[in-house]
């Protein structure tokens, strides 16, 4: 993607018009359009402004990636002695089970692992996890917790934008995480996900859907955006779908009940047929 299509896509995702960003950086919205045509790239000088008008860093306005950010929002709750997302492992990481059987020795990545639950739970049934987590209080958890359960968890602090495979994995899988990841950069990351997949492997995630008659929850940061219906197994049209919906379900993060419209797909990469 060009400087001038990610411009334009943030703009629209803030809800501004041309105009408006014009007026904000005092320029002519003729400067903008020029952007967004890719007939011309912004003064160096405006690049602060533009950055903070469209709430990014300067990095990601001209990069597409986010590599800078070490922190989670949730480093708060990681920090105490609860664990906020539970110990009980998620329903979709049983469904993996359940279908993978022979699990011994797999090799699988749980992207955004928080506190380590499902993490820990595949080591238990027999994968080596890769347990990558933005947040450091997370990924102390998650050591302390495989401790407890004696169980082995390679963990991986790091951003999952920017995060560069340097293997090839059975699973790759994600419980409620991929949410952090900006729209612009959606279809390239499933890509990746999709190319460092090993032939007969796996691709599990959940994520959240907009839905008009669910409330945003309590803890939905800044940095989060909402897939729409179908989005994810669009990004597996190429791939045989195991099982794929849309469901709503009960939540109690933050200690406050509310509920989630959320997407899930397991789909698995075929063997070409020559
Ligand atoms: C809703 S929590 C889900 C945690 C875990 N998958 C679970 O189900 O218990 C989302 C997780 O994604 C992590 N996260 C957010 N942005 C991230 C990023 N850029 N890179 C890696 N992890 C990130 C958060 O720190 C958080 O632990």
């Amino acid at each position: 993607m060009q400087v001038g299509e990610r411009i334009a896509l943030l703009r629209k995702e803030k809800g501004f018009t041309q105009e408006q960003i014009a007026v904000s950086l005092s320029i002519t919205a003729q400067a903008v359009s020029k952007w967004e045509n890719g007939n011309a790239l912004p003064d160096t000088a405006l690049l602060p402004n533009l950055a903070s008008v469209l709430e990014v860093s300067i990095d990601r306005l001209l990069t597409g990636r986010d590599v800078t950010i070490k922190s989670s929002p949730y480093d708060k709750e990681y920090q105490k002695e609860k664990y906020y997302w539970g110990m009980q492992h998620s329903l979709l990481a049983e469904q993996i089970v359940t279908i993978i059987k022979d699990t011994k020795g797999r090799h699988l990545i749980d992207v955004g692992s928080g506190e380590g639950r499902d993490s820990i739970y595949f080591a238990k049934c027999g994968f080596t996890v890769d347990s990558l987590e933005i947040s450091i209080p997370g990924i102390e958890k998650i050591k302390h917790y495989s401790k407890l359960e004696n169980c082995t968890v390679n963990t991986i602090h790091a951003n999952l934008m920017g995060f560069e495979f340097s293997d090839f994995y059975d699973v790759i899988y994600s419980m409620g995480s991929l949410q952090f990841l900006p729209l612009d950069q959606r279809r390239n990351h499933f890509e990746k996900y999709k190319h460092y997949t090993n032939i007969g492997g796996y691709n599990a995630h959940l994520v959240f859907v907009d839905k008009p008659f669910i409330a945003i929850a309590p803890d939905w940061e800044k940095n989060e955006f909402f897939y729409w219906s179908g989005e994810l197994a669009g990004y597996y049209h190429d791939w045989e779908i195991i099982q794929c919906g849309e469901q709503i379900i009960d939540c109690n993060s933050a200690n406050i009940p509310h509920q989630h419209a959320v997407s899930y797909i397991i789909a698995r990469k075929k063997v070409l047929s020559t």
